[in-house]
């Protein structure tokens, strides 16, 4: 059933750059979510992203609001029912649960014109349920097949994406504040990644988000901790005005500092 979604608005699209699966990571408010929704837009903007898939791995679910969206389930809400009906669910029930796993997660996606949305939630029920994390992890990657693009809006931990969302990334974007704690956790995640191997990508690239100054100092503070700095975001006045009102980081100005600095950035990566 995955696999028969087709987005019906390619006809204008140009070919898409071929398959790319991207997480957003770092310190906690940094400016992830707000990255993750100025690259989705710029994405679908650009007609290059094939079919995408945005995944909102953060259990406090920003991703929705930066984008004006909603679900109608999480995978969190599917994770609870799975767990009950293999803890109290008739035999007949529990042997078909393997079979319905596939579909449950393609019900937790929603379709939209421009993208499709998966979010993860949280989870109720507290202990080790891993073989069922390891289940619908699987049905994520197999749904993600079906996408050209797929971008991520993380943690600063990588654990959680690689335990519930993929174990393989192209591309890890560490967001980071121009302040030593921004840094010192970008150099936690590049360790993590090199060293623990938490989670498996092909390349590595630090953002830095909010800046105001100098330029050279924080391509300094990246040298030394050995990540390349895939670019600058300036302080955007504009996402703070659309924060206070709740208004969507989608709906930026087209002409928005922050959303032109990361159309750049795409361009490098498409
Ligand atoms: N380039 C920018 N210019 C101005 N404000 C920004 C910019 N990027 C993000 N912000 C603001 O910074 C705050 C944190 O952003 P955001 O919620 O995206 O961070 P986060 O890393 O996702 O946070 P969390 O760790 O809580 O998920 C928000 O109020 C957002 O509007
Ligand atoms: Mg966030």
């Amino acid at each position: 059933m995955i696999s028969e979604y087709i987005k019906q608005s390619g006809e204008s699209m140009a070919e898409p750059a071929g398959k790319n699966l991207i997480a957003v990571c770092g310190k906690g408010g940094t400016g992830k979510t707000a990255s993750t929704a100025m690259m989705a837009r710029t994405l679908y903007e650009s007609g290059r992203a094939g079919k995408l898939l945005l995944i909102d791995a953060d259990p406090a679910m920003g991703l929705l609001s930066a984008l004006g969206q909603n679900v109608k389930r999480t995978m969190g809400q599917i994770r609870e029912k799975i767990i009950k009906t293999a803890q109290k669910g008739e035999k007949e029930e529990k042997a078909r649960l393997g079979d319905m796993i596939d579909y449950m997660v393609f019900e937790a996606l929603t379709e939209m014109d421009e993208y499709a949305l998966l979010a993860m939630g949280r989870t109720e029920t507290l202990g080790c349920f891993c073989p069922v994390n390891t289940l619908l992890r699987s049905a994520v990657e197999t749904l993600s097949q079906s996408f050209d693009t797929i971008l991520i809006d993380g943690e600063a931990g990588l654990e959680q994406i690689n335990r519930q969302v993929v174990r393989q990334l192209d591309i890890l974007l560490i967001i980071s504040d121009p302040t030593s704690r921004g840094i010192e956790t970008a150099d936690l995640i590049k360790k993590m990644v090199m060293d623990d191997n938490v989670i498996k990508c092909e390349k590595l690239g630090l953002v830095y988000n909010r800046v105001r100054g100098s330029e050279d100092l924080l391509r300094q503070s990246a040298e030394k901790i050995g990540v390349s700095v895939t670019g600058f975001i300036p302080f955007d006045e504009n996402i703070a005005a659309h924060d206070l009102v709740g208004k969507p980081i989608t709906d930026l100005p087209a002409d928005s500092p922050a959303l032109v600095a990361y159309r750049e950035i795409i361009e490098g990566i498409l």
